[in-house]
Formats: structure tokens, C-alpha cells, sequence
């Protein structure tokens, strides 16, 4: 596995890859390794000649208030799984190659962008379409492999590669979860043991969605406002938003249709770590 960290040396090499034929797949990360993302490099291997691994904290995604700073750094501990996972290419640019002095360019979301974690963490999305956005022209991927667990992030990705004609196939991957049903994700770190195990009632409340649409009801508001209820008696956690929305566009969904699928999107805090977490149901 060869590391990169200059953006013109991994764009050399991925035209090079291009010039001779491989099928280049990509999978973004902003490093801390985990199952989850290791899973979207098992797909990546399975599908791809040549996979690269990018590891960037990018700075534009991140609120004032939010946790740039100490977001966990374990390099050498990435390097090492990047590497046992057959990674061939890690580029790990530093912030200033990716933002020089003078950068002035950013994508700006549209409305699916300012919804949900949009509204709650004004610039995010704005900030990931455009880092993503600059990391599909360095690392010129067919295919990109990204996890259903930021299912809105996953949701705008589709829509810029949509939106601005880009040649390259987004490919989802499940989200991975832990014995318990709580769903990896690098922020689990700051979860007490406590509130690690409260935290699952997000899981509980995605199988409770998945056993009353299966058994025929309907009324996905009143559902949504049940999970509520069941994460509001979990001590320790409150609900930011719970809701379905139509897995076509996005949109909040109040009623289940037949044969169609919506995805449950919850959000909500335990302790001071907040959480988001999904499924996917089709209603029967
Ligand atoms: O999902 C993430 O880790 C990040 O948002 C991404 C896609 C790598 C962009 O920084």
C-alpha cells in the first residue's frame, strides 16, 4: 500500500490507472477506521482493480461548536487496518494542500441540504459536497463507496453526481452494527458505558418501526411519535428529530403505501453524544 498526501501526485497516479485500465473504486473517510468502514472497503476489493482510501478531517464540514479539534487522529492504527484490508493507495492530503491559502470555492446544497442535519448543523452538507466533490477530480474513481448510515449525506452524494453529470457510480453499503444493534460509528468513543448501552434503544426503535409497518399500520407519524416515546423513557436520552421520510426524494413520508420503501431517520442525544441512525422498511 503506497501512502499519498500531495492531491497532484494521487491524480498522476489515478490517470495513470486510468490510462492503463483499471477500474479505480474510492472510499472517503475522515480516518478512525472502523468495521463500517471496512466494510465498504471489502466491497470496494470485491468490485474494483485498484481501491483507494482517503483519510481527511475536513475542517468545512465541521460547526464552530462542534468537534474538529478533538476528533480522534489514530494514523498508524489506520494505516495498519487500511493495509490489512487490501487498500492499494491511501491519500491522506494535509488541510492546507486540500485548502490553501486563498481558497474561495464551495458547493452549495440545495434544499435536501438544508433539511434535518442541515438545519441543525447550518454548512455541513455544504462542506461535504464540496470536499467530496474535490476528492472524485483527485482520485478519478468509477465507482465510490459510501455507508447508508449517513443515509442524507449518502442522499446528497447521489444528487451532486446526478446534478453535475459525473461519471461515476455511487454504491451503498448497509449500515454495519454491533452485537447490541447500536450502529459503529467513530463518535461511539465519547458514549460512557452507560449511555453505550442506552444508545441501542435507537435499534430497538428501528425494529418496532420494522414490526408495525410489517404488520400493516400505516400511519407513520404515529409511529415515528411511539420511537419517540420509547427513546424518552430511556434515561439518559432525548430525541432530536424521528421521522420516515419516501426513499425516493427524501421527503417526509406520513403514510405507508403498499410495496413502497421509506427509510426511519431518528437523531437523538445520550448523555451529551449524539447519535443518528436509520432503516430502511418496505411496506407490505
Ligand atoms: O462520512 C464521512 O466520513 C465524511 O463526511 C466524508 C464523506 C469522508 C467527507 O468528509
Amino acid at each position: 500500500m503506497q501512502i499519498i498526501t500531495e492531491p497532484c501526485q494521487m491524480q498522476a497516479i489515478a490517470e495513470k490507472l486510468r490510462l492503463n485500465r483499471q477500474l479505480i473504486g474510492v472510499v472517503m473517510t475522515m480516518g478512525a477506521l472502523h468495521e463500517g468502514h471496512l466494510s465498504l472497503v471489502k466491497l470496494a476489493r470485491q468490485s474494483s482493480g485498484t481501491v483507494i482510501l482517503t483519510i481527511f478531517v475536513n475542517p468545512s464540514q465541521f460547526g464552530v461548536n462542534e468537534d474538529l479539534h478533538q476528533y480522534p487522529r489514530p494514523f498508524e492504527q489506520d494505516v495498519a487496518l487500511a493495509k490489512a484490508a487490501g487498500v492499494d493507495y491511501l491519500f491522506a492530503p494535509e488541510a492546507k494542500n486540500i485548502y490553501p491559502e486563498n481558497y474561495q470555492t464551495t458547493l452549495e446544497c440545495g434544499a435536501l441540504g438544508k433539511r434535518l442535519e442541515g438545519e441543525r448543523r447550518p454548512g455541513h452538507f455544504n462542506g461535504v459536497a464540496t470536499i467530496v466533490t474535490k476528492l472524485f477530480h483527485i482520485t478519478k474513481p468509477h465507482r465510490a463507496f459510501f455507508g447508508e448510515k449517513d443515509a442524507q449525506q449518502l442522499a446528497i452524494i447521489r444528487q451532486i453526481v446526478q446534478d453535475l453529470d459525473l461519471d461515476i457510480t455511487v454504491v451503498a453499503a448497509p449500515v454495519v452494527r454491533e452485537e447490541s444493534g447500536l450502529a459503529i460509528s467513530s463518535r461511539n468513543i465519547y458514549l460512557s458505558s452507560q449511555e453505550r448501552s442506552a444508545a441501542t434503544i435507537l435499534y430497538q426503535g428501528i425494529c418496532h418501526a420494522e414490526k408495525s409497518i410489517t404488520s400493516n399500520k400505516r400511519d407513520l407519524v404515529a409511529i415515528a411519535a411511539e420511537i419517540e416515546q420509547m427513546i424518552a423513557s430511556t434515561p439518559g436520552c432525548r430525541t432530536d428529530y424521528v421521522l420516515f421520510v419516501d426513499e425516493e426524494r427524501f421527503e417526509q413520508a406520513e403514510r405507508a403505501e403498499e410495496g413502497k420503501e421509506y427509510r426511519l431517520l431518528l437523531a437523538a442525544y445520550c448523555g451529551a453524544v449524539r447519535l443518528i441512525d436509520n432503516g430502511k422498511i418496505r411496506a407490505c
